[in-house]
């Protein structure tokens, strides 16, 4: 059996002011009437266990009603009690899956992603989980677009599996992983054909996760085995020692194992996959009209093309924009050129020195 790992720690800042800090994007509706978190929970087939969820302290209401809501159950909701970045939550994750005797294949999920086509999903999990069973650590890749340099870069190696009529997809080893690398490398990497995206989803045995952490990050690992050892359960939660806690390294996955392991697998993703990370994204991946406008909510537009434009409260009316992003909410009001959008997170950095 298969048990997800639901990463809910994350902020969202460049969705900003929709997204909040006590609010942030895995628990809005940005795409469906569904959040994106019970999205991810919707995309599991039966294969799976109830996932665990680790999240901020701050944000484990939302969680419980967002399940709730969902006639979903978690087998846990993991509390952090400050965010330390992705390399700690998966492991404890992966100690509480160790906890209970098993060693099960942990499918380490985002919960703020947009994945439209679930069927080509659902394949790549089937594909990677051979692999993971074999105990390698499976990165799900994506073919890239543009020269990103907010995802990880994976160079292909040796063909592992060709496709065949009941996997339609290839996986290689990993010859190299390089996590958010600068414009020119990416230009570099994009040039040579020989590079995927980073999905950032991940699928391997607890227990290798663990194994391969102890190698390249001992002292995350250490503290949060000490952390864990504390725990305590109340309802669906359960809480880990915040003082032993406090002292781990903040790290991602990405730095702190993937780049380092020689045991790492890439199963081809195929599966209209966004990571909705800005506004320019968010307006990609959403229904538009014959303008190319996408409007939320109470919005009356004019001659208005390729816009995003979300209205919380009041009546927005445009006239005569063009690549625009506008979102009204109770406090706050951002009007963006779309091909800026990278830059609001400089605003919530302004909103926070100011604090
Ligand atoms: N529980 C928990 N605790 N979750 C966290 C934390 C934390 O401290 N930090 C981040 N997360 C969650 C986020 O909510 C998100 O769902 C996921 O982990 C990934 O974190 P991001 O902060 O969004 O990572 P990223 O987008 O910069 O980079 C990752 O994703 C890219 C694809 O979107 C990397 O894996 C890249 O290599 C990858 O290309
Ligand atoms: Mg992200």
């Amino acid at each position: 059996m298969i048990l997800p790992v639901i990463m809910s720690g994350g902020s969202g800042s460049r969705l900003w002011p929709l997204s909040r800090a006590l609010h942030p994007k895995q628990f809005l509706p940005l795409i469906s009437e569904n959040t994106l978190l019970q999205e991810t929970i919707n995309r599991l087939d039966s294969n799976c266990l109830d996932p665990i969820i680790i999240c901020n302290n701050e944000h484990r209401f939302i969680v419980a009603e967002q399940l709730r809501q969902n006639n979903n159950k978690a087998s846990s909701i993991i509390l952090e009690p400050m965010g330390k970045n992705t390399a700690p939550a998966i492991t404890l994750a992966a100690l509480a899956a160790l906890d209970n005797g098993d060693d099960p294949l942990l499918l380490v999920l985002a919960a703020d992603h947009v994945i439209k086509n679930g069927q080509a999903f659902q394949q790549s999990i089937t594909l990677a989980s051979i692999f993971a069973e074999q105990g390698k650590l499976v990165t799900f890749g994506i073919v890239p677009t543009h020269a990103e340099t907010g995802y990880g870069y994976i160079k292909q190696g040796s063909l592992l599996t060709s496709k065949t009529e009941q996997v339609n997809a290839e996986s290689y080893t990993v010859a190299n992983f390089v996590e958010k690398p600068n414009l020119a490398t990416a230009q570099d990497y994009l040039a040579t054909g020989e590079y995927l995206w980073n999905s950032g989803m991940f699928m391997f045995k607890a227990s290798r996760y663990i194994e391969e952490l102890k190698k390249y990050s001992p002292e995350i690992l250490s503290i949060c085995e000490d952390a864990f050892n504390i725990k305590t359960h109340d309802l669906d939660f359960t809480r880990i020692s915040a003082d032993i806690f406090e002292q781990c390294p903040e790290d991602s996955i990405d730095y702190a194992v993937m780049e380092h392991t020689e045991h790492a697998v890439v199963v081809p993703l195929d599966a209209e996959w966004s990571d909705v990370g800005s506004f320019s994204s968010l307006w990609e991946v959403s229904p538009k009209d014959e303008k190319g406008n996408v409007s939320q909510g109470d919005v009356i537009s004019q001659s208005t093309t390729n816009c995003y434009i979300n209205s919380q409260n009041r009546l927005v009316t445009t006239v005569g924009v063009d690549n625009l992003v506008i979102v009204e909410t109770k406090d706050a009001i951002l009007v963006a050129n779309k091909d800026k959008v990278q830059e609001v997170k400089s605003i919530v950095n302004t909103l926070k020195a100011e604090e």
